[in-house]
Parts: C-alpha cells; sequence; structure tokens
C-alpha cells in the first residue's frame, strides 16, 4: 500500500469536507491530512487541526483566527488564497479535495494541477468558472481531475475505459429538489427552510438552494463539458426522484450503462481520493426490493428556467458560464438573507444574462475573473430594483 496519500481538504468545515474526513480518519494507514482551508468558522477549523495534526490550516481572513484555539505544535497557520495556494502546492501534499464553496480556490487549484497534484473536485463552480484552465493545467502538469460530484462519479464510473466516439450521450439524474411537484404560485411563496429541505441528499445551504432551482443540475451539465470532452448538445438531464441512479452514458449501439447506490457523499469521495482501488467503507446496504420503483420525468423547464440558461451559457462558452455561476451565487444569498423571493432568483440570474456579451474568442483567466465581478455587480443592482418579500 505504500505510504499514506497527504491530502489537502478546501472547505473542511463544510458538508463535503467533513465528509471527506471522516473517510480519511477510518483509513488511516492509506490517507493523512497534509492541510486544512476554511472559510471563516475557525472553532471548527482549530478542533479538525487538533484532532488530525496538518502541516498547514488556512482561514480565508486573518480577523477569525482569534478563535482558532490551541493548535498542535507543528500546524502553521496561513490565510486567503496565497495561503490556500501554498498549502495545496506543499511538496508533501499529493492529493487535494476541492470542496471549498465558490470561487476562492480557482487559482490555488490550478496551481496545484500544475505541479501533478491530484484533484479531487467537488467544487463545481470551479469547473464552470475556469473549466479551460482547470483542464489546461492538468494537462500541462500531468494531473488527474477525480469528480466528487455523485452524478459525475457515476459517469466517470460508467464511461471509464470506453472509447468517446461510441457516447451518444450522458444522463445526468436530477432528484427534482424539494419543488418538483409545486406550482409556480406555490414557489414564489416558497421560504428558505422549504428550499433547504432536499429530499434525498443532506447538503451545504448554497447547492441546496441550486438544487431545488435546478441551477445545480444546469452547473453539472457545464461541469461534464469539461470533465468528459462532450459538447452540451451530448448531455442530457432526467429527473429520478428515489436519487438510485446517479447518472449513466448511452452508447450507439443502444447499451446504457448507470451506476447506482444509496446517496451518501462518502462513495464518491473515497472514489475519489482511492481511485483505482474501492475502499471498504462498510456503509449500509442497498436493498433494492424495499423500493417501490424508479421513476425518471423529463424537467420542467418552465418552472425551473435555471436548466435553459444553463445550458445557454454553456454553448455560448467565453465568460457566459462565469457569469451565469457568479449571478447565481450573488441571487442564491440575497434569497437565504430574506431580500429576494425563491423564483426571484431565476429573474435575477435571467437579467444578468439578458445583456451578456461573452467577451473575446480567447478569453483569459483575468478576463473570466473580471467576468466574475462584473457579473456580480449586475446581479446586485438587479437585486436592489425588487421590493423585498
Ligand atoms: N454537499 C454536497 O453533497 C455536494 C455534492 C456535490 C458537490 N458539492 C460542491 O462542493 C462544494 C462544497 O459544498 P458543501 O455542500 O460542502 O458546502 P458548505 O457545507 O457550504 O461548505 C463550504 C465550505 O467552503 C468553505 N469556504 C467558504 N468560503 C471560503 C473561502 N473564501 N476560502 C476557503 N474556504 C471557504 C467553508 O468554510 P466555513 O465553514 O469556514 O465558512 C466550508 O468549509 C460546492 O462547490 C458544492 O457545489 C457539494
Amino acid at each position: 500500500m505504500g505510504l499514506p496519500k497527504a491530502v489537502a481538504v478546501l472547505g473542511s468545515t463544510g458538508s463535503v469536507g467533513r465528509s471527506a474526513l471522516d473517510v480519511i480518519a477510518r483509513f488511516p494507514g492509506r490517507f493523512r491530512v497534509a492541510a486544512l482551508c476554511a472559510g471563516k468558522n475557525a472553532k471548527m477549523l482549530g478542533d479538525q487541526a487538533r484532532r488530525f495534526r496538518p502541516a498547514v490550516i488556512c482561514l480565508s481572513e486573518e480577523r477569525a483566527a482569534a478563535r482558532l484555539g490551541r493548535l498542535p505544535a507543528g500546524t502553521r497557520v496561513v490565510f486567503g488564497e496565497q495561503g490556500m495556494t501554498e498549502a495545496v502546492c506543499a511538496k508533501a501534499t499529493d492529493t487535494v479535495l476541492a470542496a471549498a464553496s465558490g470561487v476562492s480556490s480557482v487559482r490555488p487549484v490550478i496551481a496545484a494541477a500544475r505541479l501533478g497534484k491530484r484533484i479531487a473536485l467537488a467544487n463545481k463552480e470551479l469547473l464552470v468558472m475556469a473549466g479551460r484552465f482547470l483542464v489546461e493545467a492538468a494537462r500541462a502538469g500531468g494531473a488527474r481531475i477525480l469528480p466528487v460530484d455523485s452524478e459525475h462519479s457515476a459517469v466517470f464510473q460508467a464511461i471509464e475505459g470506453h472509447r468517446r466516439e461510441d457516447v451518444l450521450r450522458i444522463i445526468l439524474t436530477a432528484s427534482g429538489g424539494p419543488f418538483r411537484n409545486r406550482t409556480l404560485r406555490q414557489m414564489r411563496e416558497a421560504t428558505v427552510a422549504e428550499a433547504l429541505g432536499h429530499p434525498t441528499w443532506r447538503m451545504g445551504t448554497k447547492i441546496s438552494v441550486d438544487s431545488a432551482t435546478l441551477m445545480n443540475k444546469g452547473l453539472e451539465v457545464i461541469e461534464a463539458t469539461w470533465l468528459f470532452g462532450l459538447p452540451p448538445s451530448k448531455i442530457d438531464v432526467t429527473i429520478h426522484p428515489q436519487s438510485v441512479v446517479h447518472s449513466m452514458v448511452e452508447y450507439r449501439d443502444g447499451s446504457l450503462i448507470a451506476q447506482l447506490g444509496i446517496p451518501d457523499m462518502r462513495i464518491p469521495i473515497g472514489y475519489a481520493l482511492s481511485y483505482p482501488e474501492r475502499l471498504p467503507l462498510e456503509l449500509p446496504r442497498f436493498k433494492p426490493h424495499r423500493m417501490d420503483g424508479w421513476t425518471f420525468e423529463t424537467p420542467d423547464r418552465r418552472r425551473f428556467p435555471a436548466l435553459s440558461m444553463a445550458y445557454a451559457a454553456a454553448e455560448a462558452g467565453r465568460t457566459a458560464p462565469a457569469a451565469l455561476n457568479a449571478g447565481n451565487e450573488v441571487a442564491v444569498d440575497a434569497f437565504l438573507s430574506g431580500r429576494i423571493r425563491f423564483t426571484d432568483i431565476a429573474k435575477v440570474v435571467e437579467s444578468v444574462m439578458a445583456g451578456w456579451r461573452g467577451g473575446r474568442r480567447n478569453v483569459t483567466l483575468s478576463d473570466v475573473f473580471r467576468a466574475d465581478g462584473e457579473a456580480r455587480e449586475a446581479a446586485m443592482r438587479r437585486i436592489s430594483f425588487i421590493r423585498r418579500p
């Protein structure tokens, strides 16, 4: 088995990060924690540092450091994007588990890929915003990008070893979220608590709201274009409320290969960390006879316009996906803080994208970050005109 792999966990205090630490803790002979990075939750980060004793921990802001508490003797504290870059690029780091929310880790993860580190990628915003740059960096550095998103992990498992020209399409499954059967009028009155009530998965707040608007699936379509080198026209979405089939790949001979399992993020996290081996996770076993049946439905793009907006951004390319992502982040934040209604989220993103010009053909990473800033401002302007619910 060799030495344990040294993992830098970005977003260690979040839903995916905590599940990753659970997997790492179960297999001390295989993994050790090289670095932990979080946003502002210094209290939890300090607790994690005492338990896992990493060489480096990183917080987004220096102000929060006072709440870290007493740290193990060998643990250094660094801050912000530069600190995160240092943590992931350290010689000792083998694998980067990218699960910080938002776009804070874009440059650090690209730098780690350029150095050939394994990237276990949960953060879909990163690929949506800067997919080309991450894929190019990984190619240049000989790094592998292993998907952590359950749908992309499923596609990865169903597509590996097959010829790309034999693939007809990828079918991403979506639970449909908590408002699958709600009318538009009911969705207009939806509360934050209702939007966070995902039927099958327990996740962070932002991704839970994205699952309720179906923007999450739209972002996953863009993510899949980069991970599997396929155009958006070869990626379909189907609503599968039972969340048993995590996604499938259809081949030109009519075969469909799907990956199934219980909804537990430790499965795709473990696979991304240990690939090509599979970890004996000893989770509750899947019991097919306990299920009433599996259903598949076409998504309703009228009630969930985010999906069409994401396809349009994927087709437009250049800076459009970054603008979509940024406008959505601002809108979701406004909904979570009670400034707009649930149905306003799509309206805000729509207004950002309506006037969006894609930028020059060969966009640079700086262009993408500029687009991110401009789209955020446009979204905030639009929100300022919306009457509070
Ligand atoms: N949850 C899932 O099941 C799931 C599935 C597939 C993909 N994903 C993707 O994985 C990512 C994380 O999702 P999540 O549900 O785990 O989110 P979450 O529970 O909200 O956690 C977000 C994590 O990111 C950290 N963070 C926020 N801002 C940061 C910054 N500026 N610098 C460094 N760290 C920062 C947070 O730190 P603090 O706690 O200190 O704020 C926290 O550790 C997202 O991109 C999401 O789309 C999640």
